[in-house]
């Protein structure tokens, strides 16, 4: 028998990485209440939309791009920052939708993506031991006992910045900054003079040649208004589960439960025990579920998960984000892939290639080397491909800013230039040219999949 689900049933599951250190939890739960007095961030209708936008790419039919902050923070909040990291993911659909042929589904970690699951809860710096920074949702970067106690006026603060970042994000995808006629002007400046800009602009050269042609037989965006838009989505981890439960309300439409933060929420591969509470949460709202898949994985466990989180086998609802390492994906994705295609679950399979390619160089910085990211990501589109199962999407951290967070790239950066601007409040972040490269290297793994055997997997 299913167990009953409410909006608060997690509470009796085992929890992880959720912090219980509040000085006062009548506090907390006084801004939980006021959090439920607040209107949603997303409509219902939008989820259900993604969800089905999601359905194509699980049939083969789309790709999902999904990138964004690893954390975003109340300091690099701006509209500059969210334009910048906008128009990246812009035109990194472009290369992907013209070279790889194929609608591209556009995902932001972005506008609530702040709580952290962290490997350790303490830190130790010189002697002084701190509970570790979890999240400006949390609690605060500084290495100081007031910043690092949690503080529950942080999730209003983090609730606003999501609104006011949701509502530039809604103004850019509608208000004709996405027009496609505008593409040669989302080039971000330090891009432009690489050679990723040079492909890009040759690309973009191209289009416009087309909206030309098709403007001259009467196709302009007054006669098809998808021409000057983009339909954007939102998504973040789902760990602050005192939070998504406030924001969870019944939809009038369906009468179902959704998860109104954000239109797709995930569960991080630390926290997605099958009896614990995360996916306890997120088996009850309706809204497009992602799933983080790392290396200790097994294949029954997966199908578990997925028994749990999409007992209907309704396409779209579960995307799952694998998460291996460049060294250990050939050895663990196979077999899950042959285990939810043989099953004929209709999942959508992505690849995070970030976080299984972590390490700390040896001035102490925390970063990922470029060649192990591509490579991990071309691994799991071969991979795909010789399982007959279609490579869905990326998921990546990545920002439009100049920033050096990852070694290598076309500009080869060096370790000792990790320093100049690591801004990151959490895992090295791809910048604009490396995530650009990244894109065209999908794409022309994509064309390459669409001259291959067709797809195995259940439509
Ligand atoms: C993340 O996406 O920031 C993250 C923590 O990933 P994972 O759960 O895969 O480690
Ligand atoms: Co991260």
């Amino acid at each position: 028998m299913t167990r009953r689900w409410t909006p608060g049933s997690w509470r009796e599951r085992p929890a992880k990485h959720i912090p219980t250190d509040y000085p006062d939890p009548a506090d907390l739960a006084r801004v939980e209440t006021e959090l439920r007095r607040m209107p949603p961030l997303v409509f219902a209708g939008e989820a259900r939309r993604l969800k089905s936008l999601l359905g194509e790419v699980s049939a083969g039919r789309a790709f999902l791009l999904q990138g964004g902050d690893c954390a975003e923070s109340f300091k690099e909040f701006s509209a500059d920052n969210i334009r910048d990291t906008f128009r990246l993911i812009l035109q990194m659909a472009v290369v992907l939708t013209f070279a790889g042929g194929k609608p591209v589904v556009k995902v932001g970690r972005m506008a609530g993506q702040f709580a952290k699951p962290r490997s350790a809860a303490v830190e130790t710096v010189d002697g002084v031991t701190l509970p570790s920074y979890r999240g400006d949702n949390i609690n605060g970067m500084d290495f100081s006992p007031e910043a690092r106690t949690p503080d529950p006026e942080r999730l209003i603060k983090a609730y606003t910045q999501s609104s006011a970042t949701l509502n530039l994000l809604r103004a850019f995808a509608g208000g004709g900054y996405a027009d496609l006629h505008n593409i040669h002007r989302w080039t971000l400046g330090f891009v432009d003079g690489s050679p990723q800009g040079a492909r890009y602009r040759e690309l973009s050269d191209k289009i416009s040649e087309a909206l030309t042609f098709m403007q001259a037989i009467g196709v302009t965006p007054q006669s098809h208004p998808d021409l000057s838009r983009v339909e954007f989505f939102t998504g973040h981890e789902a760990l602050l589960l005192g939070y998504e439960e406030a924001l969870t309300r019944v939809d009038s439409t369906s009468g179902d439960w959704y998860d109104v933060s954000a239109h797709l929420i995930w569960i991080g591969e630390r926290t997605r025990q099958l009896d614990g509470a995360h996916v306890e949460f997120c088996r009850g709202v309706k809204n497009p579920i992602g799933l983080k898949v790392g290396p200790t994985l097994e294949p029954d466990e997966l199908i578990a998960l997925i028994d749990a989180l999409n007992p209907e086998d309704e396409p779209g609802r579960l995307t799952l984000y694998g998460r291996f390492g460049s060294d250990k994906i050939g050895q663990r994705l196979p077999r899950l892939m042959r285990a939810t295609r043989d099953a004929g679950r209709r999942v959508v399979w992505a690849i995070d290639p970030m976080h299984g390619n972590t390490l700390v160089a040896a001035n102490g910085y925390k970063t990922r080397p470029f060649d192990r990211i591509l490579a991990e990501v071309k691994s799991f589109i071969e991979i795909a491909q010789a399982e007959g199962v279609h490579p869905g999407g990326v998921h990546l951290e990545m920002t439009g800013q100049n920033v050096t967070e990852c070694l290598g790239g076309a500009r080869a950066l060096m370790e000792g230039e990790l320093a100049e601007r690591y801004d990151t409040h959490c895992d090295p972040r791809l910048n604009g040219e490396q995530a650009l490269e990244l894109a065209f290297l999908v794409a022309e793994k994509l064309k390459a999949e669409r001259h291959a055997t067709p797809l195995r997997a259940a439509e």
